[in-house]
């Protein structure tokens, strides 16, 4: 157990306004201290604006799912960094798989994004993980390092120790098949290398996550892992009975 995690709420693309509030209003009936855990909510792009309202007064974090790294212009469909803070996010991912595997983000893309991120002081949560196949070809710790040396190329390491990695095996993403402990601290311990090896300085406080089929059924062995510093939570999320659940058991309560 650690002293705080990072919690972050990935709700893809779920929930309109309305539902946005009524998890809201049920949410803070179940929390109602502030957590030791820094919980962040990343709704999609819609409900930005209306969740920076409902959440200003509390302990909790706003995100976008994803970051256009141009400033303005003939981009339809984009949406740039000054425009995510203009809503109150203070927090992006950046390169989730889906992104990667049904809209066609590269390394190149991610790094870009990244790069678009940090340059307007928002806190990117970098994903990366392997596929099914490429687990089965033991190729997961090339793909990992792959992923990040490309995806950070030309960052400083000052910029780098201010992203919050997330390790989320592409097979374990909303399939109940949870990456099993070991395979998560392998990883991660790799992920630090990997940074190690890039002379980022203190790798060890970087916070790396773990996302992939995390439920308030299986969390409590997941929190007991020494290298895991959060998780990157999907479906489990969108319930508030669920996620507040979560929040408890990572403060043992
Ligand atoms: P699930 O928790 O639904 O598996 O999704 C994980 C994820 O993709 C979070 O970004």
């Amino acid at each position: 157990m650690k002293d705080q995690y990072i919690l972050v709420a990935n709700w893809k693309m779920n929930k309109t306004i309305e539902e946005c509030g009524s998890f809201v209003d049920k949410f803070m009936n179940l929390i109602l201290h502030k957590p030791k855990s820094k919980v962040i909510f990343c709704p999609p792009f819609s409900a930005l604006l209306y969740m920076d309202g409902l959440l200003k007064d509390t302990s909790f974090d706003l995100g976008a799912q994803n970051v256009y790294w141009e400033k303005e212009g003939a981009f339809t469909g984009e949406v740039s960094a000054e425009m995510l803070k203009s809503t109150g996010a203070t927090y992006v991912i950046v390169g989730h798989s889906e992104r990667r595997q049904l809209f066609g983000d590269t390394d190149e893309s991610v790094n870009k994004r990244l790069k678009a991120a940090l340059s307007n002081g928002l806190t990117p949560i970098m994903c990366i993980g392997e596929t099914i196949k490429e687990r089965k070809n033991e190729n997961t710790l090339d793909v990992i390092g792959r992923q990040l040396k490309n995806g950070l190329d030309g960052i400083s390491n000052l910029d780098i120790e201010k992203i919050i990695f997330a390790y989320e095996p592409v097979w374990a993403i909303g399939t109940g098949e949870r990456a099993e402990p070991n395979m998560i601290d392998e990883v991660h311990n790799d992920i630090r290398k990997v940074l190690n090896g890039l002379g980022v300085d203190g790798s060890d406080e970087i916070a790396i996550l773990y996302g992939g089929s995390v439920n308030q059924n299986n969390i409590k062995e997941l929190l007991e892992l020494n290298e895991v510093n959060g998780f990157l939570i999907g479906g489990a999320s969108l319930d508030a009975d669920e996620y507040a659940s979560i929040i408890h058991q990572s403060e043992q309560i």
